[in-house]
């Protein structure tokens, strides 16, 4: 199981935090990756300055948009998920 958890904090919910987590529950659903892939909100990570921030598994990724989702998902969460 891997946990993907999206910025819900002032500075990152200006940046798009709920479309980001929108978008990234759309590619949940269209990969059939329900039990695989918990999706969660967070509190402020602590690095604004390079929001939207999601971690994965407790790792920090900043600079995350509205518009990279799908980049950003294909990169980072896929090949975990096929190990
Ligand atoms: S508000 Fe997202 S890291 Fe601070």
């Amino acid at each position: 199981m891997v946990t993907l958890k999206i910025c819900v904090g002032s500075s990152c919910h200006l940046k798009g935090s709920y479309d980001i987590i929108e978008r990234f529950q759309a590619l949940k659903e269209e990969n059939g990756i329900g039990d695989e892939l918990s999706i969660e909100a967070s509190f402020c990570m602590g690095n604004c300055v390079k929001g939207v921030c999601v971690s994965i598994n407790d790792e920090v990724h900043g600079g995350v948009t509205p518009s990279n989702v799908p980049e950003f998902f294909e990169a980072q969460i896929l090949p975990l998920l096929e190990k």
